[in-house]
Protein backbone atom coordinates (compact mmCIF):
# COMPACT_ATOMS: atom_id res chain seq x y z
CA UNK A 1 0.00 0.00 0.00
CA UNK A 2 0.57 3.65 -0.38
CA UNK A 3 0.71 6.01 2.29
CA UNK A 4 -0.18 9.36 2.45
CA UNK A 5 1.63 10.82 5.76
CA UNK A 6 1.14 14.38 6.48
CA UNK A 7 3.47 15.90 9.28
CA UNK A 8 5.22 13.00 9.12
CA UNK A 9 8.44 15.33 10.37
CA UNK A 10 6.81 15.79 13.35
CA UNK A 11 6.89 13.78 17.28
CA UNK A 12 4.17 11.24 16.66
CA UNK A 13 4.02 11.36 12.63
CA UNK A 14 7.86 10.30 12.65
CA UNK A 15 7.61 7.42 15.14
CA UNK A 16 4.31 6.33 12.96
CA UNK A 17 6.27 6.31 9.86
CA UNK A 18 9.03 4.41 11.63
CA UNK A 19 7.01 2.20 13.70
CA UNK A 20 4.62 1.42 9.75
CA UNK A 21 7.91 0.68 8.03
CA UNK A 22 9.61 -1.85 10.16
CA UNK A 23 6.06 -3.83 10.62
CA UNK A 24 4.84 -2.95 6.99
CA UNK A 25 5.75 -3.34 3.29
CA UNK A 26 4.26 0.13 2.74
CA UNK A 27 5.68 2.73 0.93
CA UNK A 28 5.21 5.93 2.48
CA UNK A 29 5.02 9.55 0.89
CA UNK A 30 5.48 11.74 3.71
CA UNK A 31 3.98 15.52 3.25
CA UNK A 32 5.48 17.85 5.72
CA UNK A 33 5.93 21.58 5.29
CA UNK A 34 8.42 21.57 8.06
CA UNK A 35 7.93 24.23 10.09
CA UNK A 36 9.60 24.67 13.46
CA UNK A 37 8.44 21.61 15.24
CA UNK A 38 9.39 19.51 11.64
CA UNK A 39 12.61 17.80 12.37
CA UNK A 40 14.15 16.10 9.43
CA UNK A 41 16.39 14.38 12.05
CA UNK A 42 13.93 12.41 13.00
CA UNK A 43 14.11 10.19 9.92
CA UNK A 44 17.57 10.83 9.02
CA UNK A 45 17.96 6.74 8.09
CA UNK A 46 15.84 7.08 5.15
CA UNK A 47 16.35 10.23 3.72
CA UNK A 48 19.30 11.35 0.81
CA UNK A 49 19.06 14.05 -1.87
CA UNK A 50 17.29 11.72 -3.76
CA UNK A 51 13.83 10.62 -1.75
CA UNK A 52 13.68 14.64 -1.13
CA UNK A 53 11.51 16.77 -3.56
CA UNK A 54 10.20 20.50 -3.20
CA UNK A 55 7.06 20.66 -5.66
CA UNK A 56 6.83 23.80 -7.96
CA UNK A 57 3.36 24.94 -5.97
CA UNK A 58 5.65 25.90 -2.85
CA UNK A 59 6.07 29.05 -4.13
CA UNK A 60 7.42 30.72 -0.27
CA UNK A 61 10.97 28.43 -1.82
CA UNK A 62 12.94 30.72 0.62
CA UNK A 63 11.14 30.07 3.62
CA UNK A 64 11.69 26.05 2.26
CA UNK A 65 15.38 26.29 1.82
CA UNK A 66 15.68 28.83 5.54
CA UNK A 67 13.70 25.42 6.95
CA UNK A 68 15.77 22.99 5.27
CA UNK A 69 19.38 24.47 6.13
CA UNK A 70 18.06 24.58 9.87
CA UNK A 71 17.86 20.95 9.33
CA UNK A 72 20.64 20.37 7.41
CA UNK A 73 22.80 22.26 9.48
CA UNK A 74 21.89 20.66 12.29
CA UNK A 75 22.93 17.29 10.65
CA UNK A 76 26.30 19.06 9.73
CA UNK A 77 27.18 19.57 12.91
CA UNK A 78 25.57 15.84 14.29
CA UNK A 79 28.02 15.00 11.53
CA UNK A 80 31.31 16.50 12.44
CA UNK A 81 30.49 15.01 16.54
CA UNK A 82 32.97 12.01 16.22
CA UNK A 83 30.27 9.63 17.83
CA UNK A 84 28.19 10.19 14.83
CA UNK A 85 29.89 9.75 12.27
CA UNK A 86 28.05 6.57 11.04
CA UNK A 87 25.48 9.50 9.42
CA UNK A 88 26.07 9.64 5.83
CA UNK A 89 24.45 12.95 5.28
CA UNK A 90 26.81 15.76 3.86
CA UNK A 91 25.06 19.24 3.82
CA UNK A 92 25.34 18.47 -0.18
CA UNK A 93 22.83 16.23 0.25
CA UNK A 94 20.39 18.80 1.51
CA UNK A 95 20.05 20.23 -1.58
CA UNK A 96 16.46 18.94 -2.44
CA UNK A 97 14.97 18.28 -6.02
CA UNK A 98 12.31 21.31 -7.29
CA UNK A 99 10.10 18.77 -9.66
CA UNK A 100 7.06 20.57 -10.99
CA UNK A 101 4.01 19.67 -9.28
CA UNK A 102 2.20 17.96 -11.66
CA UNK A 103 4.98 15.79 -12.09
CA UNK A 104 5.52 14.65 -8.79
CA UNK A 105 3.38 11.28 -8.90
CA UNK A 106 6.10 10.75 -11.89
CA UNK A 107 8.81 11.31 -9.66
CA UNK A 108 7.32 9.13 -6.71
CA UNK A 109 6.65 6.20 -8.63
CA UNK A 110 10.71 6.09 -9.60
CA UNK A 111 12.07 6.90 -6.01
CA UNK A 112 9.57 4.16 -5.10
CA UNK A 113 11.59 1.49 -7.62
CA UNK A 114 14.09 1.16 -5.06
CA UNK A 115 13.04 3.29 -2.21
CA UNK A 116 10.37 3.05 0.51
CA UNK A 117 10.04 6.89 1.86
CA UNK A 118 9.63 9.72 -0.18
CA UNK A 119 9.63 13.45 1.24
CA UNK A 120 7.84 16.32 0.10
CA UNK A 121 8.80 19.34 1.06
CA UNK A 122 5.00 21.08 0.85
CA UNK A 123 2.41 22.82 2.71
CA UNK A 124 -1.19 21.29 3.05
CA UNK A 125 -2.89 24.38 2.44
CA UNK A 126 -1.73 23.79 -0.86
CA UNK A 127 -4.85 22.11 -2.70
CA UNK A 128 -2.87 21.35 -5.73
CA UNK A 129 -0.26 19.09 -4.62
CA UNK A 130 -2.81 17.53 -2.18
CA UNK A 131 -4.49 16.39 -5.17
CA UNK A 132 -1.32 15.26 -6.92
CA UNK A 133 -0.33 13.09 -3.91
CA UNK A 134 -3.68 12.02 -2.61
CA UNK A 135 -4.48 10.25 -6.14
CA UNK A 136 -1.39 7.98 -5.99
CA UNK A 137 -2.23 6.84 -2.39
CA UNK A 138 -4.51 4.42 -1.05
CA UNK A 139 -4.48 5.61 3.03
CA UNK A 140 -3.50 8.82 3.88
CA UNK A 141 -2.76 9.47 7.75
CA UNK A 142 -3.17 13.17 8.45
CA UNK A 143 -1.23 14.33 11.76
CA UNK A 144 -0.09 17.45 10.28
CA UNK A 145 -1.28 20.46 12.49
CA UNK A 146 0.00 23.05 14.69
CA UNK A 147 0.20 21.33 18.06
CA UNK A 148 0.67 23.39 20.71
CA UNK A 149 -1.74 24.87 22.84
CA UNK A 150 0.35 27.65 24.76
CA UNK A 151 1.53 28.86 21.55
CA UNK A 152 -1.90 28.72 20.43
CA UNK A 153 -2.44 31.05 22.86
CA UNK A 154 -0.50 33.29 22.34
CA UNK A 155 -1.31 33.54 18.63
CA UNK A 156 -4.00 30.98 16.87
CA UNK A 157 -3.25 32.38 13.33
CA UNK A 158 -1.41 29.96 12.21
CA UNK A 159 -3.72 26.95 13.97
CA UNK A 160 -6.46 28.43 11.99
CA UNK A 161 -4.68 28.04 8.78
CA UNK A 162 -3.39 24.99 9.71
CA UNK A 163 -5.54 22.71 11.03
CA UNK A 164 -9.01 23.67 10.21
CA UNK A 165 -7.92 25.15 6.24
CA UNK A 166 -4.97 22.60 5.96
CA UNK A 167 -7.50 19.86 6.73
CA UNK A 168 -10.29 21.13 4.72
CA UNK A 169 -7.78 21.08 1.84
CA UNK A 170 -6.64 17.75 2.21
CA UNK A 171 -10.02 16.55 2.10
CA UNK A 172 -11.13 17.89 -1.14
CA UNK A 173 -8.13 16.63 -2.50
CA UNK A 174 -9.00 13.24 -1.02
CA UNK A 175 -13.08 13.74 -2.35
CA UNK A 176 -11.79 14.04 -5.63
CA UNK A 177 -8.82 11.01 -5.58
CA UNK A 178 -10.26 7.41 -6.89
CA UNK A 179 -7.75 5.71 -5.11
CA UNK A 180 -8.14 6.60 -1.09
CA UNK A 181 -9.24 3.70 0.77
CA UNK A 182 -9.30 5.64 3.92
CA UNK A 183 -8.39 8.72 5.43
CA UNK A 184 -7.47 8.75 9.12
CA UNK A 185 -7.47 12.05 10.54
CA UNK A 186 -5.37 12.57 14.17
CA UNK A 187 -7.61 14.44 16.62
CA UNK A 188 -6.97 14.38 20.33
CA UNK A 189 -9.08 13.81 23.15
CA UNK A 190 -8.59 17.57 23.92
CA UNK A 191 -11.81 18.37 21.57
CA UNK A 192 -14.08 17.67 24.37
CA UNK A 193 -12.57 19.98 26.82
CA UNK A 194 -12.01 19.77 30.10
CA UNK A 195 -13.50 16.50 32.18
CA UNK A 196 -14.85 16.41 35.36
CA UNK A 197 -15.91 13.25 37.24
CA UNK A 198 -15.99 10.42 33.82
CA UNK A 199 -14.77 10.26 31.04
CA UNK A 200 -16.09 11.23 27.95
CA UNK A 201 -17.21 9.15 25.26
CA UNK A 202 -16.94 9.58 21.23
CA UNK A 203 -21.07 10.28 21.59
CA UNK A 204 -20.40 13.18 23.51
CA UNK A 205 -20.78 17.26 22.45
CA UNK A 206 -17.11 18.94 21.46
CA UNK A 207 -16.64 21.56 24.01
CA UNK A 208 -13.47 22.88 23.27
CA UNK A 209 -11.87 25.85 24.98
CA UNK A 210 -8.73 27.32 24.03
CA UNK A 211 -7.58 27.90 20.34
CA UNK A 212 -5.77 24.59 19.55
CA UNK A 213 -8.34 22.43 20.49
CA UNK A 214 -11.02 24.76 19.05
CA UNK A 215 -9.03 24.10 15.38
CA UNK A 216 -9.06 20.45 15.89
CA UNK A 217 -12.65 20.47 16.81
CA UNK A 218 -13.37 22.36 13.78
CA UNK A 219 -11.23 20.15 11.77
CA UNK A 220 -12.93 16.31 13.13
CA UNK A 221 -15.76 17.58 12.21
CA UNK A 222 -14.95 18.46 8.88
CA UNK A 223 -13.52 16.03 8.60
CA UNK A 224 -16.87 14.20 9.48
CA UNK A 225 -18.74 16.39 7.13
CA UNK A 226 -16.82 14.73 4.28
CA UNK A 227 -17.76 11.74 5.21
CA UNK A 228 -21.75 12.56 5.51
CA UNK A 229 -21.64 14.83 2.73
CA UNK A 230 -19.74 13.51 -0.21
CA UNK A 231 -18.66 9.98 1.13
CA UNK A 232 -14.98 10.57 1.95
CA UNK A 233 -14.10 7.51 3.62
CA UNK A 234 -12.96 9.05 6.86
CA UNK A 235 -12.19 7.86 10.25
CA UNK A 236 -11.31 10.22 13.36
CA UNK A 237 -9.19 9.45 16.36
CA UNK A 238 -8.80 11.06 19.46
CA UNK A 239 -5.64 9.97 21.23
CA UNK A 240 -5.34 11.06 24.92
CA UNK A 241 -1.49 13.11 25.64
CA UNK A 242 0.97 11.37 23.33
CA UNK A 243 5.18 10.60 25.30
CA UNK A 244 7.73 8.84 23.60
CA UNK A 245 10.90 9.79 22.07
CA UNK A 246 11.93 13.24 19.02
CA UNK A 247 8.54 14.65 21.41
CA UNK A 248 9.43 18.68 20.53
CA UNK A 249 10.92 20.24 23.41
CA UNK A 250 8.05 22.69 24.21
CA UNK A 251 5.99 19.72 25.74
CA UNK A 252 5.63 19.18 29.42
CA UNK A 253 7.84 16.07 29.86
CA UNK A 254 10.84 17.25 27.08
CA UNK A 255 10.84 20.80 28.75
CA UNK A 256 11.11 19.37 32.07
CA UNK A 257 13.85 16.69 31.22
CA UNK A 258 15.85 19.15 29.55
CA UNK A 259 15.45 21.59 32.03
CA UNK A 260 16.37 19.64 34.83
CA UNK A 261 19.19 18.21 32.48
CA UNK A 262 20.36 22.25 32.55
CA UNK A 263 19.78 22.77 36.09
CA UNK A 264 16.96 25.26 35.10
CA UNK A 265 13.88 26.09 36.50
CA UNK A 266 11.13 23.88 35.97
CA UNK A 267 7.96 25.81 35.48
CA UNK A 268 4.72 23.92 36.59
CA UNK A 269 1.95 26.25 35.79
CA UNK A 270 -0.17 26.81 38.82
CA UNK A 271 -0.48 24.70 41.46
CA UNK A 272 0.22 21.48 39.28
CA UNK A 273 -2.74 19.78 40.30
CA UNK A 274 -3.91 19.50 36.83
CA UNK A 275 -3.74 16.09 34.78
CA UNK A 276 -3.49 14.31 32.11
CA UNK A 277 -3.68 10.82 30.66
CA UNK A 278 -0.54 9.35 29.38
CA UNK A 279 -0.66 7.44 26.12
CA UNK A 280 2.75 5.64 24.78
CA UNK A 281 3.84 7.23 21.05
CA UNK A 282 4.06 3.49 20.25
CA UNK A 283 0.62 2.76 21.15
CA UNK A 284 -0.90 5.66 19.24
CA UNK A 285 0.50 3.90 16.29
CA UNK A 286 -0.57 0.51 16.87
CA UNK A 287 -3.86 1.78 17.83
CA UNK A 288 -3.57 3.41 13.71
CA UNK A 289 -2.76 0.63 12.49
CA UNK A 290 -5.47 -1.05 14.14
CA UNK A 291 -8.09 1.14 12.55
CA UNK A 292 -6.51 1.41 8.68
CA UNK A 293 -7.40 -2.34 9.39
CA UNK A 294 -10.73 -2.99 11.25
CA UNK A 295 -12.14 1.07 11.79
CA UNK A 296 -15.32 1.62 10.54
CA UNK A 297 -15.64 4.49 8.42
CA UNK A 298 -17.17 7.74 9.65
CA UNK A 299 -16.04 6.88 13.34
CA UNK A 300 -14.68 8.19 15.86
CA UNK A 301 -12.18 6.29 18.34
CA UNK A 302 -10.56 7.48 21.65
CA UNK A 303 -7.13 5.92 22.54
CA UNK A 304 -6.48 6.52 26.35
CA UNK A 305 -3.26 5.84 28.27
CA UNK A 306 -4.81 4.76 31.36
CA UNK A 307 -2.22 6.36 32.90
CA UNK A 308 -3.84 9.56 34.11
CA UNK A 309 -1.57 11.76 36.76
CA UNK A 310 -1.05 14.87 38.26
CA UNK A 311 1.42 17.45 36.39
CA UNK A 312 3.28 17.57 39.71
CA UNK A 313 3.52 13.84 39.55
CA UNK A 314 5.16 13.82 36.06
CA UNK A 315 7.77 16.87 37.05
CA UNK A 316 8.32 14.87 40.54
CA UNK A 317 9.32 11.49 38.50
CA UNK A 318 11.23 13.24 36.04
CA UNK A 319 13.57 14.95 39.19
CA UNK A 320 14.18 11.99 40.67
CA UNK A 321 15.24 10.13 37.13
CA UNK A 322 17.62 12.92 36.45
CA UNK A 323 18.85 13.11 40.25
CA UNK A 324 18.17 16.75 40.38
CA UNK A 325 16.73 18.45 43.37
CA UNK A 326 13.03 19.36 43.69
CA UNK A 327 14.27 22.60 44.50
CA UNK A 328 14.28 22.91 40.87
CA UNK A 329 10.73 23.44 40.85
CA UNK A 330 8.86 26.29 40.15
CA UNK A 331 5.10 27.63 40.15
CA UNK A 332 4.41 30.01 37.62
CA UNK A 333 1.22 32.08 36.09
CA UNK A 334 -1.37 29.64 35.08
CA UNK A 335 -1.91 29.01 31.43
CA UNK A 336 -5.04 31.10 30.49
CA UNK A 337 -8.06 28.95 30.25
CA UNK A 338 -5.96 25.69 31.24
CA UNK A 339 -8.15 22.44 31.05
CA UNK A 340 -7.89 20.72 34.52
CA UNK A 341 -8.12 17.64 33.75
CA UNK A 342 -8.49 15.30 30.11
CA UNK A 343 -10.27 12.03 30.22
CA UNK A 344 -11.82 9.64 27.77
CA UNK A 345 -13.38 6.15 27.48
CA UNK A 346 -11.90 4.12 24.86
CA UNK A 347 -14.30 0.94 25.31
CA UNK A 348 -15.12 1.20 21.47
CA UNK A 349 -11.25 0.75 19.92
CA UNK A 350 -10.50 -2.12 23.08
CA UNK A 351 -13.24 -3.84 21.45
CA UNK A 352 -11.46 -4.24 18.39
CA UNK A 353 -9.16 -5.49 20.06
CA UNK A 354 -6.71 -3.10 21.18
CA UNK A 355 -4.42 -3.02 24.23
CA UNK A 356 -1.87 -1.22 25.86
CA UNK A 357 1.64 -3.77 26.37
CA UNK A 358 3.96 -2.20 28.70
CA UNK A 359 3.21 -0.47 31.87
CA UNK A 360 3.72 3.24 32.02
CA UNK A 361 6.15 3.23 34.92
CA UNK A 362 8.75 1.58 32.46
CA UNK A 363 8.07 3.62 29.45
CA UNK A 364 7.84 6.88 31.06
CA UNK A 365 11.13 6.06 32.68
CA UNK A 366 12.83 4.77 29.06
CA UNK A 367 11.13 8.01 27.74
CA UNK A 368 13.18 10.44 30.36
CA UNK A 369 16.32 8.75 29.86
CA UNK A 370 16.14 9.00 26.22
CA UNK A 371 16.36 12.93 26.43
CA UNK A 372 18.95 11.88 28.39
CA UNK A 373 20.86 9.80 26.24
CA UNK A 374 19.84 11.81 23.01
CA UNK A 375 20.95 15.58 24.41
CA UNK A 376 22.73 16.45 20.82
CA UNK A 377 19.12 15.74 18.97
CA UNK A 378 17.62 18.22 21.66
CA UNK A 379 20.81 21.09 22.40
CA UNK A 380 20.72 20.93 18.07
CA UNK A 381 16.68 22.29 18.50
CA UNK A 382 17.72 24.83 21.38
CA UNK A 383 20.82 25.94 19.00
CA UNK A 384 19.51 26.24 15.51
CA UNK A 385 15.85 27.33 15.88
CA UNK A 386 15.50 31.07 16.09
CA UNK A 387 11.79 30.78 15.63
CA UNK A 388 10.91 28.49 18.95
CA UNK A 389 13.78 30.01 21.12
CA UNK A 390 11.92 33.50 20.50
CA UNK A 391 8.85 32.16 21.68
CA UNK A 392 10.05 29.92 24.67
CA UNK A 393 11.84 33.31 25.61
CA UNK A 394 8.81 35.37 25.75
CA UNK A 395 6.03 32.77 27.03
CA UNK A 396 8.07 31.95 30.00
CA UNK A 397 9.11 35.82 31.02
CA UNK A 398 5.11 36.58 30.73
CA UNK A 399 5.00 33.98 33.54
CA UNK A 400 7.45 34.46 36.22
P1 LIG B 1 4.25 18.11 16.10
O1 LIG B 1 4.03 19.56 16.35
O2 LIG B 1 5.40 17.41 16.75
O3 LIG B 1 4.39 17.85 14.53
C1 LIG B 1 3.56 18.48 13.59
C2 LIG B 1 4.18 18.24 12.21
O4 LIG B 1 3.30 18.83 11.22
C3 LIG B 1 5.55 18.92 12.03
O5 LIG B 1 6.44 18.04 11.37
C4 LIG B 1 5.24 20.12 11.15
O6 LIG B 1 6.33 20.51 10.33
C5 LIG B 1 4.07 19.61 10.33
N1 LIG B 1 3.20 20.69 9.82
C6 LIG B 1 2.70 21.73 10.53
N2 LIG B 1 1.97 22.53 9.73
C7 LIG B 1 2.00 21.96 8.50
C8 LIG B 1 1.42 22.31 7.26
N3 LIG B 1 0.67 23.41 7.12
N4 LIG B 1 1.63 21.51 6.20
C9 LIG B 1 2.40 20.39 6.32
N5 LIG B 1 3.00 20.03 7.46
C10 LIG B 1 2.79 20.80 8.55
O7 LIG B 1 2.86 17.40 16.49
P2 LIG B 1 2.58 15.98 17.16
O8 LIG B 1 2.67 16.11 18.62
O9 LIG B 1 3.37 14.96 16.46
O10 LIG B 1 1.04 15.80 16.81
C11 LIG B 1 0.64 15.20 15.59
C12 LIG B 1 -0.87 15.18 15.49
O11 LIG B 1 -1.43 14.49 16.60
C13 LIG B 1 -1.49 16.58 15.51
O12 LIG B 1 -2.58 16.57 14.62
C14 LIG B 1 -1.98 16.73 16.96
O13 LIG B 1 -3.06 17.61 17.02
C15 LIG B 1 -2.38 15.32 17.27
N6 LIG B 1 -2.31 14.94 18.68
C16 LIG B 1 -1.15 15.14 19.40
C17 LIG B 1 -1.10 14.71 20.71
C18 LIG B 1 0.17 14.89 21.52
O14 LIG B 1 0.15 14.62 22.73
N7 LIG B 1 1.29 15.30 20.95
C19 LIG B 1 -2.21 14.10 21.32
C20 LIG B 1 -3.37 13.91 20.56
C21 LIG B 1 -3.41 14.33 19.25
P1 LIG C 1 1.42 20.10 27.28
O1 LIG C 1 2.55 19.14 27.17
O2 LIG C 1 1.57 21.46 26.70
O3 LIG C 1 0.14 19.35 26.68
P2 LIG C 1 -1.43 19.79 26.69
O4 LIG C 1 -1.59 21.12 27.26
O5 LIG C 1 -1.80 19.74 25.24
O6 LIG C 1 -2.10 18.74 27.51
O7 LIG C 1 1.06 20.29 28.81
C1 LIG C 1 0.71 19.18 29.63
C2 LIG C 1 0.36 19.72 31.00
O8 LIG C 1 1.53 20.28 31.59
C3 LIG C 1 -0.66 20.84 30.97
O9 LIG C 1 -1.52 20.73 32.09
C4 LIG C 1 0.17 22.10 31.07
C5 LIG C 1 1.35 21.66 31.92
N1 LIG C 1 2.63 22.38 31.66
C6 LIG C 1 3.28 23.05 32.70
O10 LIG C 1 2.83 23.04 33.85
N2 LIG C 1 4.44 23.70 32.42
C7 LIG C 1 4.98 23.73 31.17
O11 LIG C 1 6.06 24.36 30.98
C8 LIG C 1 4.32 23.03 30.12
C9 LIG C 1 4.88 23.04 28.71
C10 LIG C 1 3.14 22.37 30.41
Amino acid sequence: MILLVTGGAGFIGSNFVKHRLSNTDDKIIVLDALTYAGVLYNLKEFLDSSNLLVPSSQRDLRVVEKRLMTNALSFEKIRDDSESKRLSFKLEDFFPRYVETEKIPDEISKVFKDKRVVFVVGNIIDNVLDEQLTKISDIVVHFAAESHVDRSIFNADAFVKTDVYGTYSLLEATRKSQSVKKFIHISTDEVYGQAKDRPFKETDPLNPRNPYSASKAAADRMAYAYYQTYNVPVIMIRPSNNFGPFQYPEKLIPVMTINALKGEMLPVYGDGRQRRDWLYVEDTARAIDLLIEKGKIGEAYNVAGHNERENVFIVERILEITNKPKTLIRHVEDRPGHDVRYLIDDTKIRELGFKQERSFESLFDDTVRWYMQNQQWWEKILKMDEEYTAFMKAWYEMRR
